[in-house]
């Protein structure tokens, strides 16, 4: 039998289904609400809003639990490679073998990126920062590929366009580091693999032999795990929003990485370390930046700390800050700013402003210093990150399509002028 949550307004009961998740979350659906009464619920940032249901992303703030499709972040970090947990989490379950070989076929015969949008890529000046080029580079994929404008089209071409989009990336991403240095591009190579592929073309150089050390790899591999869905976080919901409307995924995944981009998001891994550098140059205390978090008058935060959803720890931070320190001793690099974040997070967690408001560090506490130590450029961290999540996004978008879901569309409560005559 259906639970309901009973309502009263005026002296009228309402009765509203309760609704009950695979892991016992509960929601009450309001999808009659306003036609039933009248009302809207108001939610700004939407704090309690569940906007879908989906089947991809099991997340417990409370107990720091991560799950996608049923396999915990942990067993996915340890035991998985990054293409197949995108397979996993595009398709809903691992590939098999021959599934698998045929996907990273494809997949690596596709990173090639059309010469023409060298000419786009050209025409970026190299201040421009690498998430507004990778936003308008995977955008003008729609250029290049119209046929992908069409999402309704054959399940078929939405692979094509998946597959395409999920090739080219590293690809673009690569690019942009390569734009702001003022480097040539590397092409891809396609005797390597998925990851290996991206630090040739992000650190290879056509004249040299250009070996991929394993530790890197192996790091990078496991970063691009931890980011590969979050379920309706900003982007994620963003690419919803935005793919609802039919726009296609590329145009969708383009609104997505420019979410992402903003500090309060994804861009907290570059805000992390810009933030621990000034700690180190203003000489490493970091009982002084502490306070100047919990200023209600200074707007500094303590960017890499508190989480939306997590309210115990964030489990990728648990993985990242283990891996951190492997990866920092395997390539014997000492990197002053990990003791800086190691006293803060310390401070911090014995904090009472901290501790009340359940604050701990995030996935972006510690992935800049790796990013850092593996030879990725500061503002190359949220196009990692980016990189990362493209798999949870499509999940996310073609989720969404599949379902039929209607168009976003959410309401407001006017609180402006009421309607006045224009005196001229
Ligand atoms: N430093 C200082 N105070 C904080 C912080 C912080 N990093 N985060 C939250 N607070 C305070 C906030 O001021 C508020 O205090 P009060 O109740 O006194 O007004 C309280 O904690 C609750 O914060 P909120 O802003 O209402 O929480 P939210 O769920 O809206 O925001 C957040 C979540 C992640 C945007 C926020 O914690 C934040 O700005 N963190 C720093 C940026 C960051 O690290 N972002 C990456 C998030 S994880 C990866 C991702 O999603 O991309």
């Amino acid at each position: 039998m259906t639970k309901t949550a009973e309502l009263h307004i005026d002296g009228n009961v309402y009765e509203l289904p309760i609704l009950e998740g695979s892991e016992g979350e509960k929601a009450i659906d309001i999808s009659k609400l306003r036609a039933q009464t009248g009302h809207i619920t108001l939610d700004v940032g939407f704090k309690n809003t569940g906007s879908t249901k989906s089947s991809i992303t099991f997340l417990d703030g409370e107990k720091g639990i991560l799950r996608h499709r049923g396999y915990t972040i942990e067993d996915l970090c340890e035991k998985a490679d990054f293409l197949e947990v995108a397979y996993m989490l595009i398709y809903g379950e691992f590939p098999d073998a021959e599934t698998y070989e045929k996907f990273k076929y494809t997949i690596t015969h596709h990173t090639l990126v059309h010469e023409d949008m060298r000419k786009i890529f050209d025409g970026f000046p190299s201040t421009a920062h690498p998430m507004g080029v990778l936003s308008s580079l995977v955008t003008s994929l729609t250029a290049f590929y119209p046929e992908s404008l069409d999402p309704t089209t054959s399940p078929e071409g939405v692979d094509l366009t998946i597959e395409r989009l999920l090739a080219k990336l590293p690809t673009i991403a690569a690019w942009s580091y390569k734009n702001e240095m003022g480097h040539p591009v590397n092409y891809p190579n396609n005797q390597l693999d998925y990851v290996s592929n991206f630090l040739y073309m992000m650190f290879g150089f056509r004249t040299e032999n250009y070996e991929v050390n394993p530790v890197v790899r192996d790091a990078l591999n496991k970063l691009l795990i931890l980011h590969a869905d979050h379920e309706q976080n900003c982007s994620a919901a963003t690419v919803r929003v935005v793919g609802s409307s039919q726009a296609s995924l590329y145009a969708s995944v383009s609104a997505g990485i420019n979410a992402l981009w903003g500090r309060l998001h994804g861009g907290a891994n570059q805000a992390v370390i810009e933030m621990l550098e000034n700690i180190k140059k203003d000489g490493g205390d970091v009982e002084k930046y502490l306070a100047k978090a919990k200023d209600k008058d200074d707007p500094f935060r303590l960017m890499g700390f508190g989480h939306r959803v997590y309210k115990n720890f964030d489990p990728r931070a648990r993985i990242i800050k283990k891996s951190c320190d492997d990866v920092l001793e395997s390539l014997g690099i000492k990197d002053p700013t990990l003791e800086i974040a190691k006293k803060l997070e310390e401070a911090a967690l014995k904090d009472d402003y901290f501790v009340e408001r359940k604050l701990f560090p995030n996935v972006d506490f510690y992935s800049g210093i790796i990013y850092r130590a593996i030879g990725i450029p500061t503002e190359m961290f949220t196009v990692m990150f980016a990189m990362g999540r493209l798999p949870g996004w499509i999940a996310q978008w073609k989720e969404m399509r599949e379902e039929g879901q209607p168009i976003g569309r959410p309401r407001q409560l006017y609180v402006g002028e009421n309607e006045r005559k224009l005196e001229k």
